[in-house]
Order: structure tokens, then C-alpha cells, then sequence
């Protein structure tokens, strides 16, 4: 019994998991253990064998049951500790940023060109998108048999049966900001409206809702002068060039007199977009002086005051600034597009950071 003693005592303590200490308990204790089979014995013992040897072996027995569980303990013990070192975490670390929600191109983008304009002495102005027939067309010198109409491809809201008003639309474009920015304000007014727009169109460079910014200046002494000026310093600011010139190509809108279309000065060299050098022209939107109709409908004397106006993308400027190659992943919320183009949430643009 001494031999058993020192020999799974000795075992015990040097067991090195909790894998082989239930192996020794098996082997020592088990119902076919060295010991349980020694206990057996006692039945073929004489009587005054087995007083000394049954007491004897049950204590060995309760010996080794002790040491296993204490053994156990203290391996338990150990391990905790071991995964207390392997897993410790530092919870003064910085959070993991990747993981937070990203800022949309199209956001940064908007927040870009408002503190541009923000500098330039232009204010934010809203409108609904939500627009009346008159707000989005008639008043800006849009009739109701125009062609633009058509072209820009409306979504009509429903009007109740019987009623035979002419229905909202979901506004075509920013244009409508500019009147409700004359009637709210009236003159002298400098405004900017970054906002959605919405036309029944799908493809790779249109999509039923994009975005686009409005600008709009109205005094007693603007011309086109002023508006190339401010047009210029934007594009040079957005692109953080040093200068940007820009081209005025004679167009046609119902709302300005003269139309212009405008051009950034540019060059793609492998495939990549250079603004302000070569020999290219980027067509970056339409602009003009102020159509008299539309500063009469803003409730605005066009003997007094005259105007200039603009219209950009935004989603356009953001793929050209980003060089984001297709429209419709804007719109699609693929995560992984996300994180590839999106900015960080406190990286707010500013004309000293960008
Ligand atoms: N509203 C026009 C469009 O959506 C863009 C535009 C052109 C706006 C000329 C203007 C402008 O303010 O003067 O196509």
C-alpha cells in the first residue's frame, strides 16, 4: 500500500493537464482501477485480514481522490491564468475605426463644395422635394407644352380623383430652390442648394435619384464675369489645383439669358483625369444669366436686379474628384464599397484640410 501511495501521489503531482489526471484517476480509482481491484481482494481475506486492510485501502483510497482534486484545482488554477496572460486586452487601445460606419462619397463631397461656397458668401437654401408643377417648370420659364418636360423624364405624384389641379412632381431638378429662395429672401440673395433630384431614368451614368447643386447670385451689378470668377475658384478649390480655367460653351435653358455650359480645362493621361492643364474640356454643367421671367416669378423687378445661376452634379464631381467609375454603385449600399470610398465620420472637409 505504500508503493500505491507514493507512486500515484508521485504521478499526481506531476500530472501536467487535466487530460492525464483523469487518465491516473481511471488507472488508480477507476471501477477497474489498481486500487478498486485491490479492494476486491478483501473478500478472499480472512476476517481479521480484512479489518486492517479494509480501513487501510479506503483511506488510500480517499488519499488519492483528495490529491486529484486538489491537483485539479490548482491545474484549473493555472489555466485561467495562462488564458488571463493570452488574452488580456488593453481597453485603452483606440477603437477599431474601419469597423464604424464610412461617410458617403456623395456626403463628403456635399459638405466639400458648401464650405466652399460657404467662404465664397454663399448660404444653404432648401426646397422641397416634393415640388408644385409651377415650382419646378412654369416659374422658371418652363410652359406647359416645353420639350424639357419631357425630357427631364418626371415622376407625378397622384392627385384624388375629381381633382384636376396639376399634379406635384418630384422636383427634376435644383432650379425650383432658386424661386422659393427669391420669395422667401428676395434681393440681393447668394444661395447654394446641394439636394436630390429625381428622374424615371437607368443607366450606367443615370440613376432615379442623383444629386445636384444649385447656385444663384442676384444683385444690381452681376454678370458673367462674376460667374466664371466664382466657377473658377470653386473647381481650383474642389480639385485643390492652383487655377482651373473654365469655358463657357453657348447653350440653351428656358431659365437663363445667355446660356452657358461649362467646361473645366483638362487632360486624361492614362486614363487618369487632370484638371487645369491640357488640351481636353470637361463638361461639368449648365449656367447663365438669370431669365427675367424667372426673376419676375421670384417676385423680383429685372429693371433692378439681374442675376447669375448655375447647375453641377454633385455625384459627377464626387466620381471625377475620387475617380469612382460607375454611378449606380452609389446608390447600391454594398458595404464593401463602403469602405473602399467611404471617409471617416470625424473627418470633416474643411478648405484647410480639404
Ligand atoms: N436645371 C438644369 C438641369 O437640371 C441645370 C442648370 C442649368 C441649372 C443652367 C442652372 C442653370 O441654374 O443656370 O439640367
Amino acid at each position: 500500500m505504500d508503493d500505491l501511495r507514493e507512486k500515484y501521489l508521485g504521478l499526481i503531482a506531476g500530472a501536467a493537464d487535466e487530460a492525464a489526471l483523469e487518465a491516473l484517476r481511471v488507472e488508480a480509482v477507476g471501477k477497474k482501477g489498481e486500487i478498486s481491484l485491490k479492494m476486491r481482494e478483501l473478500g478472499r481475506m480472512t476476517p481479521e485480514e480484512r479489518q486492517v486492510a479494509g480501513p487501510a485501502l479506503n483511506a488510500l483510497k480517499d488519499e488519492i481522490n483528495a490529491a486529484l482534486a486538489a491537483k485539479k484545482a490548482g491545474l484549473a488554477d493555472a489555466a485561467l491564468d495562462d488564458r488571463l496572460r493570452a488574452e488580456w486586452l488593453d481597453v485603452t487601445l483606440p477603437g477599431r475605426d474601419r469597423r464604424a460606419g464610412s461617410i458617403h462619397p456623395v456626403s463628403q463631397v456635399w459638405e466639400e463644395v458648401t464650405a466652399i461656397f460657404a467662404e465664397l458668401g454663399f448660404a444653404v437654401a432648401e426646397g422641397p422635394q416634393i415640388e408644385s408643377d409651377w415650382h419646378n417648370f412654369d416659374a422658371l420659364n418652363i410652359p406647359g407644352h416645353h420639350s424639357s418636360r419631357e425630357e427631364m423624364d418626371t415622376f407625378y405624384m397622384a392627385r384624388a380623383e375629381g381633382d384636376d389641379r396639376p399634379p406635384h412632381v418630384l422636383r427634376t431638378h435644383t432650379s425650383p430652390v432658386q424661386i422659393r429662395s427669391m420669395e422667401l429672401q428676395g434681393a440681393p440673395l447668394r444661395i447654394i442648394c446641394p439636394g436630390r433630384v429625381f428622374r424615371s431614368d437607368y443607366d450606367q451614368t443615370h440613376t432615379p435619384m442623383f444629386h445636384q447643386l444649385e447656385g444663384l447670385a442676384i444683385d444690381t451689378d452681376i454678370s458673367m464675369a462674376n460667374l466664371k470668377w466664382c466657377l473658377e475658384e470653386f473647381a481650383a478649390r474642389l480639385f485643390n489645383v492652383e487655377k482651373i480655367e473654365v469655358r463657357f460653351r453657348a447653350s440653351h435653358f428656358p431659365f437663363t439669358e445667355p446660356s452657358a455650359e461649362i467646361d473645366f480645362r483638362c487632360s486624361w493621361v492614362d486614363g487618369q483625369l487632370r484638371l487645369g492643364e491640357g488640351d481636353d474640356w470637361l463638361e461639368a454643367g449648365g449656367s447663365g444669366m438669370v431669365h427675367p421671367n424667372v426673376l419676375r416669378a421670384g417676385g423680383i423687378d429685372p429693371e433692378v436686379y439681374q442675376g447669375f445661376a448655375f447647375g453641377l452634379g454633385i455625384d459627377r464631381l464626387a466620381m471625377l474628384k475620387y475617380g469612382i467609375p460607375d454611378l449606380r454603385a452609389f446608390f447600391e449600399s454594398d458595404i464593401r464599397w463602403l469602405r473602399q470610398y467611404g471617409f471617416r465620420a470625424l473627418d470633416v472637409p474643411t478648405l484647410r484640410a480639404g
